[in-house]
Formats: C-alpha cells, structure tokens, sequence
C-alpha cells in the first residue's frame, strides 16, 4: 500500500467514524461454514478491529495490520488481545495459522503483490488451512483517497488463487450497492 491513508492519526480516526454501520457478518458466517471453531485464525488489515471483535468470540484470533496507528487503536481498545505487525505482501512471521482472514484490504494489492501474498499465505497456513478474503468488484484500478484500489473480478481472483488454494466458495455479494464486493474462500492444497 502507498499512500498515508491509514497512517496518520487523524485519518485513521476519520476511517473509523465512517466504518462504525461496517457489518461484516455475512462474511462470518460464512467463514463458520469452513472453518471449526476455535482454530488459530490470523487476520489481515485490522483495522479499527470491528471483524476481530466478532472473530475472537469465535476463534484464537490474532489481529493485525501494518498501519502503527491502526495497531495502536487496536492494542489500546483490546489490551487482551494479540496484534501483528504485518504487512500482507511478505507476512513476516514464523507463527502457522489454522485460517487467514481479511475484509477489504487485498484490494490495495497491485497484481505482482498479491502475487506475493498468496506465496507467502500458504507458506503461514498449516495443512488444509482456510483463506477467507472480500475484494471490491470491478475492472482496472484508480486512486482513491490517496490510496491504490485494485478491482477484481471472479475470473482474475480464480486466477490468482487457484495456483495454491482450492476455491470452496467464490460468490458476489452486496456491501453497499448490488453485487459490489466478491467474497473467496479457499483451502490450502
Ligand atoms: C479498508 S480498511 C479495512 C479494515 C477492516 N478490515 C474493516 O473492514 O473495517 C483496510 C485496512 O487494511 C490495512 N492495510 C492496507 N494495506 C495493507 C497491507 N499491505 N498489509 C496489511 N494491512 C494493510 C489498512 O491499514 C487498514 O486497516
């Protein structure tokens, strides 16, 4: 991610104001389907930590991201909680993990990063471990906010993946608008 969207103080306020009605437990519910309770369960792009919140009465889930900002408003509202500092391309980190989750953050991958990320998210799952990641549907990419946004479609995501991951579940699905966001679950092979 370029940028210092999510970096700054006053910007990672701002995110967490406009993300407060952010439900994600569509998402959730549907991770539940692949994934046993209480597995160890990484996710990426915490954020102001509203996913993790509902994860962690769920799973061990560890939280992380690779904004300091993010990090520290997560640490403060969650003192019992684990956070990581990672960055999704090179998840840097000897931990294994049962599941992997993010919810809207590959989306600032460019496609020889997520490349990467893919690489190295197999490399940090055990056996038969689970990904469940949401991306903005869409063609190309643009600029918002400062910030590199990556569209992807079930085709280019099918791609991507499929190289390291059976797809279980790769499934349009409505944030705001109809059919706006894509939602991929897949396991280890
Ligand atoms: C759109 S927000 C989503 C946050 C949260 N998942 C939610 O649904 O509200 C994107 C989050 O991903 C984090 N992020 C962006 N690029 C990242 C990267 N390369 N590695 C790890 N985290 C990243 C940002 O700091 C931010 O917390």
């Amino acid at each position: 991610m370029k940028g210092e969207y999510y970096m700054t103080k006053e910007s990672v306020e701002e995110y967490i104001k406009l993300a407060k009605e952010v439900n994600s437990l569509q998402l959730i519910e549907k991770l539940k389907t692949y994934l046993t309770p209480n597995s160890v369960l990484l996710e990426i792009g915490s954020g102001p930590g509203t996913d993790w919140k509902v994860l962690n009465t769920i799973y061990e889930a560890i939280g992380s991201d690779n904004s300091a900002e993010f990090l520290k408003h997560l640490t403060n509202e969650n003192p019992t909680g684990e956070f990581l500092n990672l960055d999704v391309i090179t998840l840097s980190t000897d931990k294994k993990f049962d599941g992997m989750y993010s919810n809207k953050v590959m989306h600032h991958l460019k496609n020889s990063e997520l490349a990467k990320s893919i690489h190295r998210q197999h490399n940090v799952l055990k056996a038969n471990g689970i990904i469940c990641h949401s991306f903005w549907k869409g063609e190309g990419s643009e600029i918002f906010k400062g910030l590199f946004v990556n569209y992807h479609t079930k085709t280019s995501l099918k791609e991507n993946f499929q190289e390291y991951f059976e797809i279980l579940l790769l499934e349009e699905y409505k944030e705001f608008e109809e059919y706006d966001s894509i939602l991929l679950i897949g396991k280890k092979k």
